[in-house]
């Protein structure tokens, strides 16, 4: 009885893991799918470009 607890637990806990890992990949490579459309003005690092789009890095809403 108090094995299968135990590895009720084990499993429970590799669960999250293994599922948070999986979806913070998928948004990385989603965010950066959808960043495509952004870059052709803000640039590919988000850095700008002069004269078309203001930089992203670390002024959005002035934090
Ligand atoms: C057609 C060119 C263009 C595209 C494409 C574009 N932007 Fe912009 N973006 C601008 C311009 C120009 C400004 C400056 C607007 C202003 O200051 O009034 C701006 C401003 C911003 C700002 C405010 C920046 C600041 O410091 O005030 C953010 C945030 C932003 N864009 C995010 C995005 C995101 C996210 C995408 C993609 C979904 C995107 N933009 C796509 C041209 C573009």
């Amino acid at each position: 009885m108090k094995k299968h607890y135990i590895a009720g637990i084990i499993i429970f806990v590799l669960g999250i893991a293994f599922s948070t890992n999986v979806f913070a990949e998928g948004d990385v490579v989603r965010g950066k799918a959808k960043y495509k459309v952004c870059a052709a003005c803000h640039g590919e690092n988000a850095a700008g470009n002069d004269g078309i789009a203001p930089p992203l890095q670390a002024n959005i809403h002035g934090i």
